[in-house]
């Protein structure tokens, strides 16, 4: 097959990319702002209505929807707004969208500094880590969620109390303490920023008696100040983190010493995306390629599922089940015990 394409199909593939590019940020953005949710439901809106409802700049809003118009996934007719042919798909995946760009769009916008050797020292690139909490909490109901109930349903006890590492928008301990009405929870959290919307949201949702987050490094389980309270967690958590703690004699250390600071825990839920192999370029599904591309930009090793798999011994755990999840790029549930 020839790769030659004419002039105006370059013009106008370029155009696409650019417009895509504008595109997907506009899909975070109408998804955090309620767009997506009421296309979701009644199939359309009226921009201008909508902006006002929301008290939004008219122009920007006009703006957005123009955005997700260029690509597909809405249609405009005068000021109303419709679904679009893609609009399903876009509706399902909005939150590795919202992850890439309102989550991790700092590390992407400044992609010169952050290749340069001379550049890679201290903090050398910033995240939003409240806006990553919140992406996360819908990638983890849509992509982790079915494995994750399963291998709660599959437990064999009633958990007392769950911790959960890297606990985010602190989602997970909610789930959990809605299933199991006797369980306490407690969240251990690297960034200040997600431990105080999880403190707002579990006290919104009426877990602040059960459920409470310590800041800490999961990699440095040691030195976490509640290290104390960790004798009584049965039932460990752990989901789209575990890659930091990796490379291999790191995550071998790391999940010793887990293993060791949790010494009554009996089931270990493990859940994350791993690195990929072999997918041609022009193949790449969805999420792969910020996902892998934004870790090795951090200067994050991302452990293939074969890795992972070779790891769990060394480290003091038996797995028991692995649920993989083909739908976000390679991931996968590990039960360890
Ligand atoms: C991708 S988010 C996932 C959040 C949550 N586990 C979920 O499933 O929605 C990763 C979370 O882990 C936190 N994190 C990253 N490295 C960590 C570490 N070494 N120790 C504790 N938390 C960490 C991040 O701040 C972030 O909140």
């Amino acid at each position: 097959m020839s790769t030659e394409v004419s002039d105006t199909q370059a013009r106008r593939a370029v155009a696409d990319i650019f417009n895509a590019t504008v595109a997907s940020h506009a899909i975070g953005a109408a998804w955090e702002l309620g767009a997506l949710d009421e296309l979701g439901e009644n199939g359309k809106l009226d921009a201008a209505e909508f902006a006002a409802r929301n008290d939004l700049h008219e122009p920007a809003v006009t703006g957005m929807f123009t955005a997700l118009a260029s690509v597909g996934i809405v249609r405009r007719e005068g000021t109303v707004v419709l679904t679009g042919p893609y609009f399903d798909e876009v509706n399902h995946t909005r939150s590795l969208f919202h992850w890439l760009n309102q989550g991790s769009g700092e590390l992407f916008r400044r992609i010169p500094d952050v290749l340069r050797n001379e550049k890679r020292v201290g903090d050398f690139y910033q995240r939003d880590a409240a806006a990553i909490s919140f992406a996360c909490r819908e990638i983890s109901e849509r992509y982790f969620d079915p494995a994750f109930w399963s291998a709660v349903e599959g437990l064999g006890y009633e958990p007392t109390m769950a911790a959960d590492l890297g606990s985010g928008s602190g989602e997970r301990l909610i789930q959990i303490a809605r299933r199991f009405p006797g369980v306490r929870g407690l969240g251990v959290e690297i960034a200040p920023d997600a431990i105080t919307m999880a403190e707002k949201e579990v006290a919104t949702k009426g877990f602040g008696d059960r459920i409470s987050f310590v800041r800490g490094d999961a990699r440095d389980i040691d030195a976490v100040e509640a290290r104390e309270r960790f004798a009584d967690v049965d039932l460990l958590t752990c989901f789209m983190m575990g890659h930091d703690f990796w490379p291999r004699e790191n995550a071998v250390k790391t999940l010793r010493d887990i293993r060791a600071a949790f010494p009554n825990v009996r089931r270990f839920l493990l859940g994350d995306a791993t690195r990929t192999v072999g997918i041609p370029d022009r193949e790449l599904p969805v999420f792969t390629l910020g996902f892998e591309f934004g870790h090795d930009m951090m200067g994050v090793y991302l452990p293939t599922m074969d890795e992972w798999d070779g790891v769990f011994e060394e480290g003091g755990w038996r797995c028991v089940k692995k649920h993989a999840i083909d739908s976000l790029s390679r991931s996968v549930v590990f039960e360890l015990e």
